[in-house]
C-alpha cells in the first residue's frame, strides 16, 4: 500500500480523488500497488464527501506523516505551492503536479532537488491537460534532435476561439462559458493575455532543449485583440487563427520562444484542433513530425494525466526517473524579433498614398489579400519572409499608411 497526499481540493484535485477511487482496481493492478489517500489538504470543509474525515487545513499534517510517500499538488499558483512543494522534497517525498506555473518558474530548481535526494518530480498534466506529451518527449522520442515544439496549448482560449468563429458567440460569452465548464484558471486574464500557454512553451521548450526558459524571455500575445475581421482574412489567407506556443532550436542552438495569435494553414495538423482540445506538433529528425491531441483542461482529462504519474511514481519509488533539465543560461533565447516571419499585414491608406506601389517597391511581388467587409481604404498582403525587425524597418519608410494589424503566418522553417 502506498499512501499520497493532495495539496487542493480544487477542479484538478477532486478530480484525482475521484479518478483514484473510481478506478482504484485497474490502478492498483497497473501500479502493482494499493494506492491510498491518506489527506487532502483545503482551506474549506467538505462534509458531505464520503472522504470528509481526509481534510485538513494545516499542511504539517503532511509534511510530517513519514507514512505518506508521495504528494501531489493540485493548489496552482506559486505561493503557497513552491513552498509546500520543495518543503516535501526536502523531506524525502515524490511529487506529482499539475501547476504549469510552478514548473515554469522554478522547475529546474525543484527538478534539481529531486535529483539529489533520488526522488521524482513529474508534472506531466502540466502541459495539455489529458494528453500525454511530456513523457513521449523525453522518452518516446529520445533519439531525435528535436528541431521545433509547436502547439495550441491552451485549452479555453481555443475553446473560445471556436465558439465565436462558428457560432458567432461573444467574447465574454465564450470565456462565461469556459469558466462555467472548468476550463478557465482562477484569474482567465492567464489563459485569454496568453500567460498560460507561455508557461507550458517554457516547459517544453526546457525539456525539448535541455535548460530552463523563463516565462519573462518569452514573447506573449494572447487573444483579446482578435476581431470578426481577423477571422475573415485568416480564412481568406487559406488558414484559420489559432494561440500558438511555439519554441524552435537555432542552428547555432538557441531557442526562438513565442507564444502569438498565428494563421495556420487549413492543411496543417493542428488546423483543425478545435473547441477545448490541445494539438502539440514536435518535429524531429529522425520521426519527422508528430501530433499529440487530445483534451488540454478540464477535471477528468488532467487528474488521468496527474493519476499516471503517481502510478509511474509507484512503480518507481525507489529509482529514480530521468525528466531533467538543466539552469537558465542567460542568452539562450533568442530576441524574438531575429526569427524570420511572414506577416499578414493591414494597412489604413490615404486616398493618393500609392499603396500597392510603395508596397512593390518596399517588397517586391505580394500576395494581396482582401475581404468583403474591408473598409474601402484598406489594403492587406502577406509580407515575404524576413527577420521580423527587417519587416517593421520596411514598413516605417511607408508614408500615407498606418499599420492596423499585423498577424504572424506559421510557416515551417
Ligand atoms: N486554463 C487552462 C486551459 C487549464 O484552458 O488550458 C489547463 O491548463
Amino acid at each position: 500500500m502506498v499512501n499520497i497526499a493532495i495539496l487542493g481540493h480544487g477542479v484538478v484535485g477532486s478530480g484525482v480523488a475521484e479518478v483514484l477511487q473510481n478506478n482504484c482496481k485497474g490502478i492498483a493492478a497497473k501500479a502493482g500497488d494499493s494506492i491510498v489517500v491518506r489527506r487532502i489538504l483545503d482551506l474549506r470543509a467538505f462534509p458531505d464527501l464520503p472522504y470528509a474525515d481526509l481534510f485538513t487545513t494545516d499542511f504539517q499534517d503532511i509534511l510530517q506523516d513519514e507514512e505518506i510517500r508521495i504528494v501531489v499538488e493540485t493548489m496552482g499558483g506559486l505561493h503557497p505551492a513552491y513552498d509546500f512543494v520543495k518543503a516535501c522534497l526536502l523531506a524525502g517525498k515524490s511529487v506529482v503536479t499539475s501547476n504549469k506555473e510552478l514548473v515554469a518558474a522554478k522547475g529546474d530548481e525543484l527538478l534539481t532537488i529531486a535529483r539529489e535526494r533520488n526522488l521524482n518530480f513529474l508534472f506531466e498534466a502540466s502541459v495539455g491537460g489529458g494528453i500525454p506529451i511530456l513523457r513521449p518527449l523525453d522518452q518516446c522520442l529520445a533519439a531525435n534532435e528535436v528541431f521545433e515544439v509547436a502547439g495550441i496549448l491552451n485549452g479555453t482560449t481555443n475553446f473560445m476561439l471556436t465558439k465565436m468563429i462558428r457560432e458567432k458567440m461573444s467574447f465574454d460569452g465564450a470565456l462565461a462559458l469556459a469558466q462555467k465548464l472548468g476550463y478557465a484558471e482562477r484569474n482567465p486574464a492567464a489563459d485569454v493575455e496568453g500567460m498560460d500557454a507561455c508557461r507550458k512553451t517554457c516547459i517544453l521548450a526546457s525539456l525539448a532543449f535541455g535548460k530552463h526558459v523563463y516565462p519573462e524571455e518569452v514573447y506573449t500575445e494572447g487573444i483579446t485583440a482578435i476581431t470578426e475581421a481577423d477571422v475573415q482574412y485568416a480564412a481568406a489567407c487559406g488558414g484559420v487563427i489559432k494561440l500558438l506556443g511555439r519554441a524552435i532550436r537555432t542552428e547555432d542552438g538557441h531557442v526562438f520562444c513565442m507564444v502569438a495569435p498565428m494563421i495556420l494553414p487549413s492543411d496543417n495538423l493542428l488546423a483543425g484542433v478545435d473547441d477545448v482540445f490541445n494539438g502539440i506538433m514536435v518535429r524531429g529528425d529522425s520521426v519527422g513530425d508528430v501530433v499529440f491531441v487530445g483534451r488540454g483542461a478540464g477535471k477528468l482529462p488532467t487528474a488521468s494525466a496527474v493519476v499516471a504519474d503517481v502510478i509511474d511514481e509507484v512503480k518507481h519509488l525507489n529509482a529514480r526517473k530521468y525528466l531533467y533539465w538543466g539552469p537558465n543560461e542567460p542568452g539562450h533565447v533568442r530576441d524574438h524579433r531575429l526569427a524570420p516571419v511572414s506577416m499578414l499585414m493591414r494597412f489604413s491608406c490615404e486616398e493618393d498614398a500609392g499603396a500597392l506601389v510603395q508596397i512593390g517597391r518596399t517588397f517586391g511581388d505580394v500576395r494581396m489579400i482582401s475581404i468583403p467587409d474591408a473598409p474601402a481604404n484598406e489594403v492587406a498582403f502577406i509580407t515575404p519572409c524576413m527577420p521580423e525587425y527587417l519587416l517593421m524597418d520596411k514598413i516605417g519608410g511607408f508614408s500615407g499608411m498606418t499599420l492596423t494589424r499585423a498577424i504572424r503566418m506559421y510557416a515551417v522553417r
